[in-house]
């Protein structure tokens, strides 16, 4: 901790004129007493992490302040920092603006005062360090703790926040961010998502002026089919991917989230980041914690390219189950045959599945319910036995046929559903979701169950245990959510709860996903809503792989894969091959560019292989065995973006792995370009003295690359004078793996 020394003039002067020289010692100290007096009321805190920094103060009033956030430098001279820190934590009553925290205390008090206590630090390894801040409340026994994780070489700050209290009844939280940064630039420019359900990720940058902007979800479960709890904040100029100051932020919450940008009339700019307070007062008994999710984010001065790099590597070691280790290409059934299928259909799959190469096979929605046959998606959702008509040897049967072919078997489930046509629902109506008086409001003819019922709770858990135990052949669980809350309300909740639903449900449902995930942990599982409308870093920790969207199309799933990528990494990223013309677009594309551009990610494929050509097999098995020797590249690669979908027809990202000798280089072209499309390709974060040798990969029988193919140059020279080649045709794609010894 670091101690500041001011020094007084206005004192000096003062006492000098009353004494003579003789009593300068007395001067001095004097002088050094209200130094040390005054250092014991300051107090710095500092969060610091390889590149980035935050610096935290608490002023002679006990207030905690926001002294500089930014690049890791030596700072000088903190006095001067004082004069323009904020409040870091701020409160209902003691700010005109946006507030992180507002409650009405047992009395009715609507304000907060917050005095700070105490600070604790704690190396938790030698990457980790964790910095708690006591603040509480000048007048009411209500402590609010702050938490910073500092991943030291990741250079991701993780911020929480931890309430409670002991007040002669309940205290009611309004408000309760988890993190509140300021920020003073000439101007601001926020970037974040927009879209729905096959469409995910798109990605908006606007101006921030005076006034507030918002980002959030109130839609309870699927809250990421609109949009993302992650931002980008660019200052002084539009964001960029190599150069300029850049705010990186992710909130690790599946619920309602919000991400509030606010410009004062100073120009001054507070951002803050929580639980949405929307619909969801909280009343918190006495000595009860209530935990806020963490936000993540990190602070680049050299653009967004190093802030998604910094993330992924942060996802890789912390964020992501498994996050370090490989990923199996898998073939699933849903644009294969939907809920059309049976023993000897799967069976035909499986075989193709295993002589093409695949490592792993997964059943999709539709292996279940008997009364109520899920058939298509009006019935059966809650029944999870399975359909003895389309599966009469059930799962075991499935699992030995993957394992006549080498490969593993995967099962789709949607626990946290029901459709009215079931047993479940005939049995407790009383367990979804739904507020009295009301009619039922299916979206999807399905239901949501009320997962803040504990009994709710423990069906959920008890059937994913049951099925996994009973089928011990099951490797892989790909975990569904296919629809938002509308009606809220719980029976079980009570008449003075209703308003802790939004909070409970995210609750429940990273406490079943941990539970299942401590007691299965070789079991690998995809988290999925209806594409990727659960994607945060709550959920991602028990996940090994997240599924963007339902959109297959090549060309679209460039665009929501390079939004999503910002945040997550290609690890966890399923990126499928399916059939031409795209059952959601009806675009036809070439084999080798949906192979090209699933590449970039964990590589599977959505479609009934017996359908292919004898030369669409071979591209394809060759395509999978060139995956199998490079995917650590892309899985385990720092990730460096070259050409945008957002400002070109010609698209381009690279990986680099983590010694820098292989990358792979993606190139696309999205629309057709008569004249020829001649733009240089800039290479990124290769080694400049290496010498590389490229190499074309997934070729068919015609390439662009003769003057390159087989040859070797520096790094230097293809991170300047770069690779050129013209490209013509529309869905023309080309991959390039670069090699050093
Ligand atoms: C959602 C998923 C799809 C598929 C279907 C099954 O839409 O995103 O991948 O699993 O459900 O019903």
């Amino acid at each position: 901790m670091l101690k500041a020394l001011p020094f007084f003039t206005h004192d000096l002067k003062l006492l000098l004129s009353f004494m003579k020289i003789r009593t300068c010692v007395l001067v001095i100290i004097f002088l050094f007493a209200k130094c040390t007096a005054f250092s014991q009321e300051v107090t710095l805190i500092k969060i610091a992490t390889k590149n980035n920094v935050l610096l935290l103060g608490v002023d002679e009033k006990t207030n905690l302040k926001q002294l500089y956030f930014g690049k890791n430098i030596p700072v000088g001279n903190y006095e001067s920092l004082w004069s323009h820190s904020e409040l870091n934590y701020s409160t209902y009553g003691n700010s005109a603006a946006e507030v992180a925290l507002r409650v009405t205390h047992a009395d009715g008090n609507m304000t907060t005062d917050l005095g700070y206590k105490k600070n604790t630090v704690t190396r938790i390894n030698d990457n980790i360090t964790l910095t708690t801040i006591l603040l509480i409340d000048r007048f009411y026994p209500l402590e609010v703790t702050l938490t910073y994780k500092s991943y030291f070489n990741e250079d991701i700050i993780e911020q929480s926040m931890e309430l409670v209290h002991n007040e002669k009844g309940l205290v009611t939280l309004y408000n309760f961010a988890s993190a509140n940064l300021s920020f003073k630039s000439s101007k601001y420019f926020l970037t974040y998502y927009s879209g729905d359900w096959a469409h995910e990720f798109n990605m908006i940058e606007t101006a921030l002026p005076e006034g507030t902007k918002t980002i959030d979800s109130k839609l309870g479960v699927r809250t990421n089919q609109r949009t993302n709890p992650s931002f980008l904040l660019s200052l002084g100029d539009k964001m960029q991917e190599d150069n300029g100051e850049v705010i990186g932020g992710t909130l690790a919450w599946p619920g309602n989230f919000q991400l509030l940008f606010e410009v004062d009339h100073t120009n001054k700019l507070s951002a803050l980041a929580g639980m949405n307070p929307y619909a969801s007062q909280y009343a918190l008994p006495a000595n009860t914690i209530f935990k806020a999710p963490s936000f993540l984010y990190t602070y680049s001065a050299v653009g967004s390219g190093e802030i998604t790099r910094r993330f992924h590597r942060w996802a890789r070691k912390y964020g992501i189950a498994d996050g370090d280790g490989s990923r199996d290409i898998l073939l699933n059934n849903w644009e294969a045959t939907y809920f059309d299928f049976d023993e000897q259909k799967l069976t035909n799959i499986i075989r193709e599945a295993g002589s093409m190469g695949f490592e792993l096979f997964l059943l999709d929605d539709g292996w279940f319910g008997n009364k109520y046959p899920r058939n298509n998606d009006d019935a059966g959702l809650g029944d999870w036995q399975v359909n003895t008509k389309k599966l009469p040897h059930g799962i075991p049967y499935l699992v030995e046929q993957c394992k006549a072919n080498n490969i593993k078997f995967g099962l789709w489930v949607e626990p946290e559903m029901v459709n009215p046509k079931s047993e479940l629902y005939e049995k407790h109506p009383d367990w979804v979701i739904t507020a009295p008086n009301r009619p039922l409001d299916p979206q999807r003819n399905q239901l949501i169950l009320d997962l803040s019922n504990p009994a709710v709770q423990d069906f959920v858990y008890d059937f994913l245990d049951k099925l996994v135990k009973e089928n011990p052949g099951i490797s892989y669980l790909k975990w569904d959510c296919n629809r938002y809350i509308t009606n809220a309300g719980s029976s079980y909740l009570g008449k003075d709860k209703q308003s802790h639903l939004f909070i409970e449900y995210p609750r429940a449902i990273l406490k079943l996903m941990k539970k299942f995930r401590k007691k299965y942990p070789a079991i690998t599982m995809m988290v999925c809503s209806g594409g990727g409308g659960r994607m945060d870093y709550g959920s991602m920790p028990y996940f090994q792989e997240y599924w963007p969207s339902d959109n297959t199309d090549a060309l679209d799933r460039i665009t929501i894969q390079w939004g999503l990528n910002y945040f997550f990494p290609a690890i966890g990223m399923a990126s499928h091959v399916s059939v031409t013309p795209n059952h959601i677009t009806g675009r036809s594309t070439p084999l080798k560019f949906r192979f090209d551009v699933a590449m970039t990610g964990k590589l599977g494929m959505d479609l009934q292989p017996q359908q292919m050509t004898g030369e669409e097999k071979i591209f394809s098995k060759t395509a999978i065995q060139t995956y199998k020797d490079l995917r650590d590249i892309v899985l385990q690669g720092d990730l460096y973006r070259l050409l945008s979908p957002y400002s070109t027809n010609r698209v381009a990202q690279m990986f680099v792995s983590e010694d820098q000798k292989r990358s792979l280089v993606f190139n696309y072209l999205l629309k057709k370009n008569i004249y020829a499309d001649k733009t240089i390709l800039k290479l990124k974060g290769l080694k400049p003295d290496a010498l590389y040798t490229i190499t074309e990969i997934n070729k068919t029988n015609f390439s662009r690359m003769g003057a390159y193919e087989g040859k070797t140059f520096s790094g230097e020279y293809l991170m300047t004078a770069g690779l050129q080649f013209d490209m013509y045709n529309e869905y023309e794609s080309n991959v390039l793996l670069l090699t050093t010894p």
